[in-house]
């Protein structure tokens, strides 16, 4: 038997038909898994000051902070989170730096 060009393309996107359709995983659930992490880096040497912290619930929702100390003197704080469909949503802060405690002046004796 001879296939005609026609018969080809329909037993081409017959088998195309099939490969595209075959179906995804659709029993595979993606288990909420929850966790909370966190770091500080405190280095007075390099002035290297910045912290972090995240956490996800059971629901799946994930919420966290992140600081830095940038050289303007000032700490830049993100928090962040992701709660039901909401998707990202974050908020800087940027607060002065404590400055260092100045020694109480002395009084004249
Ligand atoms: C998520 O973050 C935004 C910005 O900081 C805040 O306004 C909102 O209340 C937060 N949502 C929840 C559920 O904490």
């Amino acid at each position: 038997m001879v296939l005609l060009p026609v018969q080809i393309i329909v037993i081409c996107s017959a088998l195309c038909a099939l490969v595209t359709s075959s179906p995804l995983p659709q029993d595979e659930s993606f288990a909420i898994i929850p966790y909370n992490y966190g770091y500080e880096v405190q280095d007075p040497e390099t002035n290297n000051f910045q912290n972090k912290a995240e956490i996800k619930t059971s629901e799946g929702d994930v919420y966290g902070s992140y600081s830095v100390l940038m050289p303007d003197g000032y700490i830049y704080t993100t928090t962040y989170n992701v709660t039901g469909d909401s998707g990202y949503v974050s908020r800087l802060v940027k607060t002065l730096a404590q400055q260092e405690v100045l020694p109480e002046p002395r009084t004249a004796a």
